[in-house]
C-alpha cells in the first residue's frame, strides 16, 4: 500500500454500504478534505482489513471512518488494529433495520473506543472527522463555524416563511 494525500479514510464492508456511505464522501468534497474510499470486510478480506488497518497511519490517514451492517466487526476490528480515532457508521439492514449494526459498533468493551453516530448518519460520521482535522488546521476550523452559521441561518429561513405562509400552506409545500 503506498502512502496517501488523503487525510480521511472511508472504509466499508461493502459496496452495499455505499449509499450509505455516500454522505461522508459529500461532507468531504463540501470541505474540499480529500478522503480515500476502500471496501474492507471483515469476514471476507479479513487479512486485508489488518493490514489495511495497520498501515492507514503510516501512510498519512489521521482518521478513519469505518461502515459496516448487521453483525457489524469492521469499525471495532480496525479500532483495534490502529492508533487513529476509527468513527462507527451503523448501516441500516433489512430484518433489523440497523438496531444490530447499532449495538455492535456502539457497544465496545473498554480500551478500544469506536466514536458512533447515529443509524445511517453518515453525514455526521464525515462532520466529525472533519472537525477531529480541523483541531490542527484554523482554516479548516474557519469553514466548520461557517457551516454552523449556514445551518443557523436555514432554521430562521425557515421559520420566516413559517411566518408568511402560516402552517397549512407550509405542510402542503414540504
Ligand atoms: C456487512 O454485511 C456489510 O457492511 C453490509 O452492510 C452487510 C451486507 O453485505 P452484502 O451482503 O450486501 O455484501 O459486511
Amino acid at each position: 500500500m503506498s502512502e496517501s494525500t488523503a487525510k480521511i479514510s472511508i472504509i466499508m464492508g461493502s459496496d452495499s454500504d455505499l449509499p450509505t456511505m455516500e454522505k461522508a464522501i459529500a461532507i468531504c468534497e463540501e470541505f474540499e478534505v480529500e478522503c480515500e474510499i476502500e471496501i474492507v470486510s471483515a469476514h471476507r478480506t479479513p487479512e486485508y482489513m489488518v493490514t489495511y488497518a495497520k498501515q492507514a497511519h503510516h501512510r498519512g490517514i489521521k482518521v478513519i471512518i469505518a461502515g459496516a451492517g448487521g453483525a457489524a466487526h469492521l469499525p471495532g476490528m480496525v479500532a483495534a488494529l490502529t492508533p487513529l480515532p476509527v468513527i462507527g457508521v451503523p448501516v441500516a439492514t433489512r430484518h433489523l433495520q440497523g438496531l444490530d449494526s447499532l449495538y455492535s459498533i456502539v457497544q465496545m468493551p473498554r480500551g478500544i473506543p469506536v466514536a458512533t453516530v447515529a443509524i445511517g448518519n453518515a453525514q455526521n460520521a464525515g462532520l466529525l472527522a472533519v472537525q477531529i482535522l480541523a483541531t490542527h488546521n484554523v482554516e479548516l476550523q474557519q469553514s466548520v463555524e461557517q457551516y454552523r452559521q449556514n445551518l443557523s441561518q436555514s432554521v430562521r429561513d425557515k421559520q420566516e416563511r413559517l411566518n408568511e405562509l402560516g402552517y397549512r400552506d407550509y405542510l402542503a409545500q414540504m
